[in-house]
Formats: structure tokens, sequence, C-alpha cells
């Protein structure tokens, strides 16, 4: 039954109809948009969510939209206690705490394509690393040297505990992804660049850590409309584009797309 559904009974139409249709799920963490009109039935909302979802101990209402170079979001606490908590994605467990890093479920069918990519013996550098749920599972399902860079030091704290977790060894680096040039002597076959929003520019700054033919998986987040001209702009400047896909609505008309890239010279 949908919360809509358990909530028919307890709120009046006009209300009932600004409750929202979905909610994500990180752990035993519940996250939702409740709009301010609904301020005085958010904790009935959150209460009517966990009884709902048995797993789910911790709802949290979003305040703000993810912003700043953490990415991390503003969430007020409606039932439960802790923001932290462990989730579980391709047969790899994950400690996060939503409220100090960032952390989707939404992907974990594409970054499970991305382990699928990658070769035995190559070198990887996972970009905009988060607590590590690229980085993870590649680690654990293929023989690479891969590392691991973020900006945010909670991010590093959880990736280097998640590395222990799933009983894998990376090079974690705590550093800012535009200094790239300083923190890697050596170039790399393949970096994963899950960017924050609006960060195309890193490709060019990625671009000189790679060796050639290496690839570089890339998300960006494009309207439909814009996605000819980008490509156009990729293979203006020296960019196979090997394979892209829409991997989901991150806002209304906004999607995040993936591309995977290839540079030969
Ligand atoms: C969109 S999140 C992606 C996290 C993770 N890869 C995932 O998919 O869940 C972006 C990450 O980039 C980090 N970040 C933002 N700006 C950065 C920069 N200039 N250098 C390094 N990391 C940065 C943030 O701390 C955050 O963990």
């Amino acid at each position: 039954m949908s919360l809509h559904d358990l909530l028919k009974d307890k709120l009046p139409q006009e209300k009932l109809s600004l409750v929202p249709k979905g909610f994500e799920v990180i752990g035993n963490i519940a996250i939702i948009n409740i709009p301010p009109a609904l301020d005085d039935e958010k904790y009935l909302i959150a209460q009517t969510l966990a009884s709902r979802r048995k797993d789910v101990k911790t709802v949290l209402g979003k305040l703000h939209k993810i912003d700043g170079d953490a990415r991390a979001g503003e969430f007020e606490l409606l039932l439960g206690n802790s923001t932290v908590t462990l989730h579980r994605e391709n047969n790899c467990v994950f400690c996060v705490d939503v409220a100090k890093t960032y952390f989707s479920g939404k992907m974990a069918h594409e970054r499970n394509r991305i382990v699928q990519k990658v070769n035995d013996d190559e070198d990887v550098l996972v970009l905009f690393a988060g607590v590590g749920p690229f980085l993870i599972p590649i680690k654990k399902a293929k023989i690479v040297n891969i590392t691991g860079l973020d900006s945010n030091p909670a991010a590093c704290t959880f990736l280097r505990k998640n590395c222990e977790l799933n009983g894998i060894d990376a090079n974690i680096v705590l550093g800012d992804a535009n200094s790239m040039y300083n923190l890697f002597k050596k170039p790399f076959d393949r970096i994963v660049m899950p960017a924050p929003y609006g960060r195309d520019y890193f490709l060019n700054i990625v671009s000189s850590s790679l060796k050639p033919r290496g690839i570089v998986h890339l998300y960006t987040f494009k309207k439909d409309f814009e996605i000819p001209h980008f490509k156009r702009l990729l293979e203006e400047r020296g960019w196979h584009i090997e394979f892209y896909r829409n991997c989901g609505d991150v806002a209304p008309r906004v999607s995040r797309y993936v591309f995977d890239l290839r540079k030969y010279n």
C-alpha cells in the first residue's frame, strides 16, 4: 500500500494531494521531501512511512537541495536518532552518514555496469569517490590498482572504513580534483568521474592524467535537448564516445547522463 493510501483516512483531501509520491531509502534511513504546507503533519507522515517499511528505523525530512562541494544534504530528524547507516549494494556494504557525505542508492545498476567494463591489471582512478560506491565494487571484482579522491574529509573517513568493511585495499587521497596535476605522478588506464552538478570542466583536467587510449566514464547533468550539442563538443575536443546513456532524472527535465569516452592521442 502506498504512503498516500495509508494516509487516506488521516488527512483531508487537500493535504493528501501534497503527500510525496516517493522517498529514498539508504540502509535503514528513509529520506523524504515534505512540502512546507504539510509541516504540521510531518511526524505523522514519518510514522506512517516507518509502519509501511519495517526496515526503516530513521526518517529524515529534506530541508534543502543538496548543495556545496561536499554534496551532503541538510535534513530534519523526524523519526529515529541516527544519520549513520549500513547500505548494501552490488555485494558490498557501505557505512554512510547521510548528513555528512553524499550517497544515493539510485545508481546501483550503473555502478555495476562500470565494474563489468574494468579489466584486470588496470590503474584506475575514481574522482569524487564519496564513500566508495564505484571504487569498492570495482576493487572487489577486479585485480586492479585503485585510487579514490575526494575533498570531503568525512567522505574519505567513511571510504577508508568501507574499504576495511569490504576487505579491500585502495589508495585514498583527501584532496581537490583541481590539483590533480600535483597529486598523481603516473597516468591511469581508466578514470571514473561521478562529478557534481555543473563540473564538466574537470574533463579537461583529467585528460592529462590518462594513458594513451585510456577511458573516462563521465557523469554529467543535462536536459535531453542539450545532448547533441554536448556530443559534438566532446568530439571536437578529441574524445571518442564509445557509449552514452540517460541514467535517470534528477530534477524536472534534467537527467544524469554517463559518457564512456576514449582518448586516442
Ligand atoms: C555527486 S557526489 C558523488 C559521490 C559518489 N561517487 C557517489 O556516486 O555516491 C560528489 C563527490 O565529489 C566530492 N567533491 C566535490 N568537489 C570536489 C573537488 N573539487 N575535488 C574532489 N572531490 C570533490 C564531494 O565531496 C562528493 O563526495
